[in-house]
């Protein structure tokens, strides 16, 4: 399915709803997601891995409650990286052992209630963490199944990877310079912790399959340089996130299935070659699962032209609602959603309501040229890392998300109000 089509007058229609009856019962902006899209490509995934191996979505790119019990019932697992993700995880209902905890510097609280609650797989990210893992489930009388994240000199991005010898980066071991091997010893010396397997992530917004080729023949490597140091076949790797999504039309990327054959391929290449049976494949999407089901509805409130440059388009948020284009120079496309309209395009540039001029939405668009106060605009593909990543900046209440599916819609979150805002000030 597609989140966003025209409907009979050529206005918009989101999960089967007319934006303007969308926005006049939930206002503008907001987050409109289309379910069924969202459950289509949770079990593309599936489909695409099949049984033997597990489909983890990452929680960091948009999770609330209703996520997590869709995940559940499409038969999906859940990455989550802060306590935060995890009490989201474990209130919508996932079953633990399907949780997967994440990050760099988990907390011992966050340690503690991920061993108690009897998530499935803790994914270790440093020497000083596996001490500090296996003591809190020494202390709680369990023996937890972790993963160690590698870092495989790999880093890819879009179009292109580099493989480098030496990682400046602060996630995970280092293969290069026996740091990974290590921890292994390490976590085998653990009588608290089960390790199951290897963990790698290479970046995000992945388009070619090459940088996971080599990071999973690196991470084959590692597991046979296992088996020959200790005897022990780890029956686990786990190949990250990443794969890209279309922004713009000019983005071409890979389909699950690709991305599915693509892996097992290369892993099940690089365990023959090195006499491994073939261990249980994990993947972690986040932005290929939800990205692409949301769409971020705004309305026009000031219209501005520079003569001989570009009209600029001031919409009612911005940057605390996508921090993408300002953070990473990141490109969306924008369409005219209340209405169509002959008028020939015009350059604009689609920019928030906040006090900077780094306040971008969409830095290059073509709108036609009789946009005007009162017109709804739509950026697509807004829902992964948007709400995520959303702020209170300039003490701007967060867009509400609201889920439609079969011509009904629903709020998952709503929107922030000023009450909200001054809640927390107690001062
Ligand atoms: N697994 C791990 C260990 C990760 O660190 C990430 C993303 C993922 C999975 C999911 O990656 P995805 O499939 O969504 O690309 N906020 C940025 C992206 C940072 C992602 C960090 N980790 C953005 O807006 O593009």
């Amino acid at each position: 399915p597609r989140t966003a089509r025209r409907g009979p007058d050529g206005a918009l229609t989101i999960g089967g709803v007319d934006v303007r009856a969308l926005v006049e019962e939930f206002g503008t902006p907001a987050y409109f997601l289309d379910e069924e899209d969202f459950r289509a490509r949770c079990r593309a995934w599936r489909d695409a891995f099949g049984p033997d191996a597990d489909v983890f979505y990452a929680g960091k790119a948009f999770l609330c409650r209703a996520v997590v019990r869709w995940l559940t019932e499409e038969g999906l697992n859940l990455d989550v990286c802060s306590g935060g993700e995890l009490a989201t995880a474990l209130a919508g209902g996932m079953p633990a052992d399907r949780i997967a905890l994440h990050g760099n510097n988990k907390s011992a609280a966050e340690i503690e209630r991920a061993v108690e609650a009897g998530v499935g797989r803790i994914v270790l990210d440093s020497l000083q963490e596996i001490e500090r893992v296996a003591a809190t489930a020494r202390r709680l009388g369990r023996r937890q199944r972790v993963q160690l994240r590698v870092t495989v000199g790999v880093e890819a991005h879009t179009h292109e990877f580099i493989a480098t010898a030496h990682e400046d980066q602060k996630f995970g071991l280092a293969l290069a310079g026996g740091q990974a091997a290590d921890g292994v010893r390490r976590v085998l010396a653990q009588d608290s912790l089960e390790l199951a397997g290897v963990h790698s992530h290479i970046g995000s917004q992945i388009f070619d399959t090459a940088g996971f080729e080599v990071a999973a023949h690196r991470v084959v490597g590692l597991l046979k340089a296992i088996r020959d140091e200790h005897g022990l076949e780890l029956p686990e790797i786990d190949l990250g996130g990443g794969l890209g999504i279309a922004y713009t039309p000019a983005d071409d990327p890979r389909e699950p299935h690709e991305i599915a054959r693509a892996l097992r391929d290369i892993v099940t290449r690089e365990c023959d070659a090195a006499g491994l049976a073939r261990p249980r494949l994990s993947v972690e999407p986040g932005r290929a699962v939800v990205g692409p089901t949301a769409v971020t509805v705004y309305e026009v409130g000031t219209t501005k032209e520079l003569p001989g440059l570009r009209t600029y388009v001031s919409v009612d948020g911005g940057m605390s609602d996508n921090i993408r284009t300002a953070l990473y120079d990141a490109e969306y496309s924008v369409a005219l959603a209340s209405r169509t309209s002959e008028a020939p395009p015009m350059l604009t540039r689609v920019v928030g309501k906040h006090c900077e001029s780094g306040d971008i939405v969409v830095r290059d668009a073509h709108l036609p040229a009789d946009t005007a106060v009162g017109d709804l605009l739509a950026v697509p593909a807004t829902g992964a890392y948007c709400r995520s990543m959303a702020s209170n900046y300039n003490h701007v209440a967060r867009p509400p998300v609201v889920a439609v599916r079969d011509g009904r819609a629903r709020v998952l979150l709503r929107r922030e109000t000023e009450e909200d805002l001054l809640r927390l000030d107690v001062g």
